[in-house]
C-alpha cells in the first residue's frame, strides 16, 4: 500500500472508545493527510512510504483539541483580578459594567489585524502543547460590525497556522450597553440580522450563549438556538456555570453538541444530556480562577454515560489559560477525572464537542492525522506533571 508517512516503533494511546487504545510496537501510516493505518505493527498491510520515521518508542496520541475558548479578545483583566483578590465578586464587577462589557469595549477598539496579532501568542501556546484543532468564539464584540470582526479573525487564525479553527458565534454572551434593559430586542436582533449575516458569509460553525442571571434567561436563548436551527447551525451553551437555570436541558432539547461549565448541573439536566448525546464539557481553570467550590457532577455523569470534554476556556475574566496540559492536570486533581477520562476529554469527546467526531479525536483509519508525539514512559505523565511540556512533535494533517 503506498503512503507518504509511516510512523514507525511509537507506542500508541488510539482513544478509541470502548477500547483499551493501548498499542506496544505501533505504526501510523498516512496518505493525503488522513490516518490510512494506525496500530501494531505486527498487523500493518504492506506500506510503501515516501518517508519513514523512527519514534524509538516514544508515546503518539491523537493531536490534542480545546474545544471551548474566547481566544480572540482585545486586552486583558488583570485589573479585576485585583479587585476579587481584594474582595468583590465577579457578579459584582460584571454589574457595575466590567466583566465581559469591559472587553467588549477594548475588543471593538482592535482592527482584525490587532485582534489576530493578540491571539497568535496564546495559539502558539497551546500548539507548541501538541494541539490541533482549536474551537475559537466570538462574543466580544456585542454588535454587528465586532461579532463579524471577531469571526473574521478567528478564522485568520487558521491561515496564519497548521491548526484547525472551528468558530462558533457567541453573541449572546451578554447584554451590550445600546440595549440596556432590552434583552428581548437584543435576542431579536442576533436572531434577525446577525445569524443570518453570519451564515451567508460562512463564518460560523456553531452558535453558542450564555444562559445565566448575569447573562440570558432559557426563554431568550431558546429563540436564539431555533434561529440557529432554522440555518442548520449546531448549538452549544454556557450552563449551570454560577447557578441552575436550566439551560443544561434546554441545550439537550436542541440537540445541543456540548453544555459547558455545569458546576449547579442537576439530576434532570443529567438525564436530558444523556438522553441527546450532549457532550458535557467541563472548565477546570475556570473552576479555579473563580475560586469555585461546587464540583460539577462528575460521578453521576460518568455513571449515566455522558460524554465529558475538557477545554481551557481561555479568555480574560475567569480562564486566563493556555495550557491543555494543566487543564487535564486540573481535570483529574479538582474534578476527580481518570487519566483516561482526561485524555478522551481533550481528543475523542472533545472532537464530538466541535461535532468533528467523525474526522478528528482518535488514531485510527479514515480520520485526519493529526497526531502528537510524546517522550514519555506512560500516558499518565501527561496529567501527572505541572508546568512541565513532554511534547516531542506535532502533525496537522500529515505533515
Ligand atoms: O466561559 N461565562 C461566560 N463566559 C466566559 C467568561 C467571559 C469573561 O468573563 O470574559 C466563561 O467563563
Ligand atoms: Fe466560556
Amino acid at each position: 500500500m503506498r503512503c507518504d508517512t509511516v510512523w514507525k516503533d511509537a507506542r500508541l494511546a488510539t482513544l478509541i472508545a470502548g477500547d483499551p487504545g493501548i498499542v506496544d510496537h505501533g505504526i501510523v501510516a498516512a496518505k493525503d493527510g488522513d490516518i490510512i493505518y494506525a496500530g501494531p505493527a505486527a498487523d500493518a498491510p504492506m506500506l510503501d512510504a515516501r518517508h519513514s520515521i523512527g519514534c524509538d518508542g516514544r508515546w503518539i496520541t491523537p493531536g490534542l483539541i480545546d474545544c471551548h475558548t474566547h481566544l480572540i479578545h482585545a486586552g486583558n483583566r488583570a485589573h479585576e483580578f485585583e479587585l476579587r483578590l481584594a474582595g468583590a465578586s465577579y457578579e459584582q464587577i460584571a454589574r457595575a459594567g466590567g466583566g465581559i462589557v469591559s472587553t467588549m469595549h477594548a475588543t471593538r477598539a482592535a482592527t482584525q489585524d490587532g485582534l489576530v496579532a493578540s491571539a497568535l501568542p496564546r495559539l502558539d501556546a497551546l500548539l507548541a502543547e501538541g494541539v490541533t484543532t482549536v474551537e475559537v468564539k466570538s462574543g466580544y464584540g456585542l454588535d454587528i460590525e465586532t461579532e463579524l470582526r471577531m469571526l473574521r479573525a478567528a478564522r485568520q487564525l487558521g491561515e496564519a497556522r497548521a491548526v484547525r479553527i472551528a468558530t462558533t458565534f457567541l453573541g449572546a454572551h451578554a447584554l451590550p450597553p445600546e440595549y440596556a434593559d432590552d434583552a428581548d430586542g437584543y435576542i431579536a436582533m442576533l436572531c434577525d440580522v446577525l445569524v443570518p449575516r453570519i451564515v451567508a458569509l460562512g463564518l460560523a460553525d456553531a452558535v453558542d450563549g450564555f444562559c445565566e442571571g448575569i447573562g440570558f434567561t432559557p426563554a431568550q436563548i431558546g429563540r436564539l438556538f431555533a434561529a440557529a436551527a432554522s440555518h442548520k447551525l449546531p448549538v452549544k451553551l454556557h450552563a449551570e456555570q454560577l447557578s441552575n437555570s436550566h439551560g443544561a436541558r434546554l441545550a439537550a432539547d436542541h440537540r445541543a453538541l456540548s453544555a459547558d461549565h455545569l458546576e449547579y448541573l442537576d439530576e434532570d439536566g443529567i438525564a436530558a444530556l444523556a438522553r441527546s448525546g450532549t457532550v458535557a464539557t467541563v472548565l477546570p481553570g475556570a473552576f479555579y480562577f473563580m475560586n469555585e467550590t461546587r464540583r460539577p457532577p462528575i460521578d453521576a455523569l460518568r455513571d449515566r454515560q455522558v460524554p465529558i470534554a475538557l477545554a481551557t476556556d481561555c479568555n480574560p475574566g475567569t480562564s486566563p489559560l493556555t495550557s491543555i496540559l494543566l487543564v487535564m492536570n486540573r481535570g483529574a486533581t479538582l474534578f476527580h477525572l481518570t487519566v483516561e477520562e482526561c485524555l478522551a476529554g481533550v481528543t475523542r469527546n472533545a472532537a464530538r464537542a466541535l461535532g468533528l467526531g467523525h474526522r478528528i479525536g482518535t488514531l485510527e483509519a479514515g480520520k485526519r492525522c493529526d497526531l502528537a508525539i510524546w517522550d514519555i514512559e506512560r500516558p499518565a505523565e501527561l496529567v501527572y506533571r505541572m508546568g512541565y511540556n513532554p511534547l516531542h512533535a506535532r502533525i496537522w494533517s500529515g505533515q
